[in-house]
């Protein structure tokens, strides 16, 4: 099993080019260079002309570099499609989607941009009808020739649309947060949590990514670079996870238990399902541990 971890996506104005050079250097597993929210309009092309030099360029180690483009509406999102697409980034990254419909629409545009087959489709869920439509979005991953694989919760956006107000436990956002995460496990998507806004907020912040992480999320979405070491920590399996799952794996291998479903550990119930999980765990920690 092979498995890249998302624990820590940082988004960079594209329009910063001083953030772009910096994002090298910085030990998050993802960079989101965008090029929608962060970037004013007089700026699109500058940025969009920026940022596919910095990807096509490299440099960013064993991060996975993402590009956010514009809503391919919009009077700039064909535009940084095709750019996106020629420059080769890890993901294209789709602001407001809210069907399945327009999911295969992207996935159509990179078939004809070019794309090389490593650019996988990531989609934004930030709208109240991306919300009601997550069945017929998540479905698109199955459909042949997919590229989309992971889920951006746009949380900000869905503030904004909806006029729900959060408090610290973030109530009235879970029906969002549960649902997207449903969806994606649903048609084996992956899956992050939006940002927090509060970037100086360091034991808020803390908060937020232990919900997260309980919610199922992957990982978050993160907007300053001091973000970076809380999530890293806390959506990487802890210690004794990883210790636990080495044991239950090696419980299943031992020649008394070939073939058996379910066996005791430590005195608890310990199925097949539980060996599959603690894989799961074992590679995700063997993936950060060789990014060192
Ligand atoms: N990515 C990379 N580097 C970043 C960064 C980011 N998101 N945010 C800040 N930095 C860098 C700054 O360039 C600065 O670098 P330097 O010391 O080498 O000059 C350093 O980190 C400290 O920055 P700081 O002064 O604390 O922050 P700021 O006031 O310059 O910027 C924000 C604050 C919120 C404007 C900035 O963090 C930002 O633009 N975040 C991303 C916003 C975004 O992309 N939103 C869209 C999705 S929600
Ligand atoms: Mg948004």
């Amino acid at each position: 099993m092979t498995l890249k971890p998302l624990r820590s996506a940082l988004y960079m104005p594209g329009s910063n080019a001083r953030a772009l050079e910096k994002a090298k250097t910085l030990p998050a597993d993802v960079v989101i260079l965008d090029l929608e929210d962060a970037v004013a309009p007089d700026q699109k092309a500058a940025a969009r002309s920026q940022v596919a030099a910095a990807v096509a360029a490299g440099g960013f180690g064993a991060k996975q570099v993402v590009f956010r483009v514009n809503a391919l509406d919009t009077p700039w999102g064909m535009d940084d499609l095709k750019a996106a697409c020629e420059a080769g980034p890890d993901a294209v990254l789709l602001p407001k989607p809210n069907s399945g419909d327009d999911i295969a629409r992207a996935n159509d545009a990179m078939a004809r941009a070019g794309a090389r087959s490593k650019t996988r489709l990531w989609a934004m869920i930030e709208t109240p009808l991306a919300i009601l439509n997550l069945p017929g979005i998540a479905a698109t991953a199955k459909h042949p020739g997919s590229r989309l694989d992971c889920f951006v919760l746009g949380t900000n956006d869905l503030v904004k649309e909806t006029r729900a107000e959060l408090d610290k436990d973030r109530t009235s956002a879970l029906y969002w947060l549960s649902a997207s995460v449903t969806a994606a496990r649903a048609y084996g998507i992956q899956v992050l949590d939006g940002v927090y806004n509060a970037f100086k907020d360091a034991e808020g912040l803390r908060r937020e990514c232990l919900q997260g992480r309980a919610l199922g999320f992957d990982g978050k979405t993160l907007i300053h670079p001091d973000q970076i070491a809380t999530a890293n920590e806390i959506f990487a399996p802890a210690a004794e996870e990883v210790a636990m799952a080495r044991k239950i794996i090696a419980a299943f291998d031992l020649p008394e238990n070939k073939g058996k479903g379910v066996i005791t550990l430590d005195g608890r119930m310990v199925e097949l399902l539980h060996a599959e999980m603690a894989r799961r765990t074992v590679a995700i920690a063997d993936a950060i541990a060789a990014k060192g």
